[in-house]
């Protein structure tokens, strides 16, 4: 054997350690868990053999508790580049076969390697955790390590796509990386999200409370909104995340992917024309509408157990990516609290970011009333929701489906709010408020005169009548030129098309600042 056989033997036996990790016992019982280890993972998200590993020699440099003695190739993390659908990305797996996948000085420099990498080339950085925090043993290295990925999070928003997936732990101020990032995605088994763990919890409140209750991916796509999708294992969410990707522009410079179309631009749908009931207050499924308008069907919901009251998604119109903002009558009648106005200004400003063009579905009957919604600060989560839209200069149609009434109809991507082309159904009603309620406030006091009961409410239904035939409708509005066009709603798909083709060249560029402040 030459010398360069042996070099060569050398480097072979490196890389076969390296990609053992922490040891077959250890790859063993992550799989005994039901987990994929992490080069397995970045092997599934990844295009098959486009994986280009970074770092792989990287090693730990602490000499505290023995550990100069227990050094893994890589340390805890593997990170490198790689594409989905063709498409350049940057990855970093945490590795929980190596010290738990807890994070070192030498791991952090490896993800920060690779999200400089991502910004530096402009693609989209996707981070799968599954760690045990900071590695205790490292003591602060470990903390100033997390605060360069914090910076970085910070610094790549808005600039390239950020997605964490969390498969496993992720807690402590661990959690604050995916929190900077723009989606999260949860496993049902296995992965937990929280800042204290339940024994933290118990021992400093007294509360009991098990893990998955506290930060498991159930609670966190329903209650708290931290998470953005809730997936049943490893491999659905992997495919949830090549399939995001493809919505997805690799930058804030470049436009999303266009697929090409299959389904005729000019389709029209006749049962649009009827699916709105005959009752104003019977609810129905606002994602049967969005299923017949997007090209084959097809949208990626974000936050489907979240603010239900609001939809969330991406889907294509003729291949063009595009965000979809829509009031769910069928749940709490699509009214806008604090949850859903969070969660609706967000997506809205993902979509701002990335030049995603947003289409809004209105069927709002305003804000949800009460003392609970107002002290937990409906009037500021309203307002975000109004700043994103106001805020936004990517193309925007609107059209009201049905309700828009009061400061909800202004906050829902009204024109003056620099929609680009706002229509409406014949079924949209678009007042100040509905019918009794203003008949209430304008004949209050003609009401308590009458006496008789028979007469009362034969006059109510008068001035009811009366005002939902003046105000109940679209074309006061339209009259205004605050509506564009009322449309067919059997039409719906192709008004969209050509008018987000129309909206191709547009230009609006904010006034020049340092940045906004929207109300957080
Ligand atoms: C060093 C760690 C570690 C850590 C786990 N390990 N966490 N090593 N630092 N933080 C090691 C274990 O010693 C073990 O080593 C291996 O990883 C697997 O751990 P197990 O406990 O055997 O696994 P499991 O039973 O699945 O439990 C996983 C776990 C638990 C729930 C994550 O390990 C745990 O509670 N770890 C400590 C979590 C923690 O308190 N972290 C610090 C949080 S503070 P061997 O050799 O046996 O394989 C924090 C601050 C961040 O993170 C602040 C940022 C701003």
């Amino acid at each position: 054997m030459n010398v360069n056989t042996n070099k060569l033997k050398e480097l072979i036996e490196l890389r076969a350690n390296a990609r053992l990790g922490g040891g077959q016992k250890r790859i063993d019982a992550q799989h005994a868990k039901g987990k994929y280890t992490a080069r397995e993972r970045i092997e599934m998200l990844l295009d098959e053999g486009s994986f280009e590993e970074l770092d792989m020699f990287v090693t730990h440099r602490c000499n505290n508790f023995g550990l100069e003695n227990e050094k893994y190739l890589g340390d805890g993390v593997v990170t490198g580049s790689g594409t989905i659908d063709g498409r350049l990305v940057y990855v970093f797996a945490q590795d929980f076969t190596v010290f738990g996948g807890s994070l070192s000085e030498t791991m952090a420099l490896k993800i920060c390697k690779v999200m400089d990498m991502a910004m530096k080339m402009g693609a989209p950085i996707i981070g799968i955790n599954d760690s045990g925090g900071a590695r205790i043993q490292e003591g602060v290295s470990s903390l100033a390590g997390y605060a360069e990925i914090f910076e970085r999070n910070i610094l790549a928003s808005g600039l390239i796509p950020q997605i964490s997936a969390i498969f496993g732990p992720c807690a402590g101020g661990a959690v604050y990386s995916p929190a900077l990032t723009d989606f999260i995605l949860m496993t049902e088994q296995n992965s937990y999200m929280f800042v204290t763990g339940p024994k933290v919890v118990k021992s400093v409140t007294g509360e009991t409370i098990s893990t998955e209750d506290l930060g498991g991916a159930t609670m966190h796509s329903s209650k708290s909104g931290v998470s953005h999708f809730r997936v049943k294992d490893e491999k659905i969410g992997i495919e949830t995340i090549r399939n995001l990707i493809g919505y997805l522009p690799q930058n804030n410079l470049e436009e999303a992917p266009i697929e090409v179309c299959s389904d005729p631009i000019d389709r029209l749908d006749d049962d649009l024309n009827s699916i709105i009931p005959d009752s104003p207050n019977k609810p129905y499924d606002m994602k049967d509408i969005i299923s017949r308008i997007v090209d084959c069907g097809k949208y990626l919901e974000i936050h489907e157990d979240y603010a239900r009251n609001i939809i969330c998604c991406f889907a294509r119109f003729n291949g063009i990516s595009t965000g979809i903002v829509a009031n769910q009558p069928n749940y709490l009648a699509g009214v806008l609290d604090c949850d859903s106005s969070r969660k609706a200004a967000r997506f809205v400003r993902f979509c701002d970011a990335f030049n995603i063009p947003v289409l809004t579905l209105v069927d709002v009957p305003g804000f949800l009333p009460g003392s609970n919604q107002e002290y937990n600060g409906i009037i500021t989560h309203g307002a975000k929701l109004m700043f994103a839209y106001g805020e936004a200069t990517v193309p925007k149609i609107t059209i009201t489906i049905r309700k828009s009434y009061g400061g909800a109809h202004d906050v829902m991507s009204c024109k003056q709010l620099r929609g680009d082309f706002n229509y409406a159904w014949p079924t949209a009603e678009i007042a100040v408020m509905g019918a009794s309620g203003a008949i209430e406030v304008l004949e209050g006091k003609n009401i308590s005169t009458i006496t008789d009961a028979d007469e009362k409410a034969k006059f109510i239904a008068e001035k009811v009548d009366d005002y939902t035939n003046k105000f109940a409708n679209p074309y006061q509005a339209a009259a205004l030129g605050y509506i564009d066009d009322i449309i067919e709603p059997r039409n719906t798909r192709f008004r969209i098309i050509r008018s987000f083709q129309a909206l191709q060249t547009k230009k609006l560029v904010n006034p020049l600042k340092k940045h906004s402040n929207i109300p957080l």
